[in-house]
């Protein structure tokens, strides 16, 4: 059973006060785009991960657990418990979207062990489980494995799992440009948390942190009209400052990517990925182009937008 599965980018990451779990709440536009990995799974005897590149992928899978802590090994456990079936995956794993990028890509795995291990285990005339259940299971592995099995455009809030499809119209195209070693995301949320404290957050709210976020309207409206101008300029990601004062060189990526004609620019997630919007597809060819000229990224990739999440191939 084959699942292939989109990466994301944060249209809009407002990052609010921190909560007792130590999680922050958050308002989040996630959107799919088309860089993929396949998921393959398969009953096995005995558990078994294995990680390589995409055909054709520069991606660098060194980091990736290859071993149960993965999170599409955590998936199917999940799956085989739910449904309460005792059999074990083996899983292959073919990556084309960069690791620990800001793209989500662990969490996009975990969303296609889950599609293929229920496609595989819930062979009942009903199954169990379906495409919502999947949703809610992916909360329990990460705050972005919801989005990447439903895929589209969507609202998050709470940690970022609880979605609402955003209403969009026609393709974005958007270009990537991949740094050589990942960002940990709790890092990032720590500095974030540290620059807050610093700047002594004037407005902040009871909870010493920051004020809660909220959906941007001019965002929302670009979506639903499909316009790129519009979508570019209203872009935002609150865990941009903390990512650029933790790899200060991205500075100089999104630059480069203003002066190539982009839109709109930013941090993906909690980066080290940066994001392009282009006007168009010509404009998004010029761009990639250019950035590629810049020398300022490890590689430069281009997507379009919205995608579907996780669908058996
Ligand atoms: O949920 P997930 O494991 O993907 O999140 C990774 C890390 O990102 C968390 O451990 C936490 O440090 C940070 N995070 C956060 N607030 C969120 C989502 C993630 O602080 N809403």
């Amino acid at each position: 059973m084959t699942v292939r599965v989109p990466a994301k980018v944060n249209l809009q990451l407002g990052v609010g006060p921190i909560r007792d779990d130590g999680y922050h709440d958050l308002v989040n536009v996630f959107h799919a785009v088309s860089l993929f990995d396949e998921v393959t799974v398969e009953t096995a005897a005995a558990p078994e991960v294995r990680v390589q590149a995409a055909p054709y992928s520069r991606v660098s899978v060194a980091d990736v657990p290859a071993d149960q802590d993965n999170l599409a090994a955590r998936a199917a456990r999940l799956v085989a418990a739910r449904l309460g079936v005792d059999a074990h995956a083996a899983i292959r794993i073919r990556k084309a979207i960069p690791v620990a990028g800001g793209m989500a890509g662990g969490s996009a795995d975990a969303a296609a062990a889950l599609v293929a291990c229920a496609r595989l285990w819930d062979d009942r005339d009903e199954p169990v489980l379906n495409r919502a259940d999947l949703v809610e299971l992916g909360a329990e592995l990460g705050s972005d494995v919801p989005f990447a099995v439903l895929g589209g455009t969507a609202v998050g809030v709470g940690r970022g799992e609880r979605l609402t499809p955003a209403l969009t119209r026609g393709t974005f195209h958007w270009v990537f440009a991949t740094a050589d070693g990942g960002l940990s995301t709790p890092a990032v949320y720590a500095e974030c948390d540290r620059l807050r404290a610093e700047e002594g957050a004037p407005d902040a709210g009871d909870a010493g942190g920051a004020p809660a976020a909220r959906v941007s309207e001019p965002l929302m409206t670009a979506l639903a009209t499909g316009d790129a101008k519009g979508l570019g300029a209203a872009l935002t990601n609150d865990l941009e400052a903390a990512a650029l004062a933790l790899r200060p060189s991205l500075g100089r990526v999104l630059d480069a990517g203003r002066d190539h004609g982009a839109v709109g620019a930013l941090v993906s997630g909690s980066g080290p990925t940066c994001a392009f919007l282009a006007e168009d597809e010509e404009d998004a060819a010029d761009l990639a182009e250019g950035l590629d000229g810049a020398r300022v990224a490890a590689q430069v990739l281009r997507a379009y937008g919205p995608v579907p999440g996780a669908m058996v191939v």
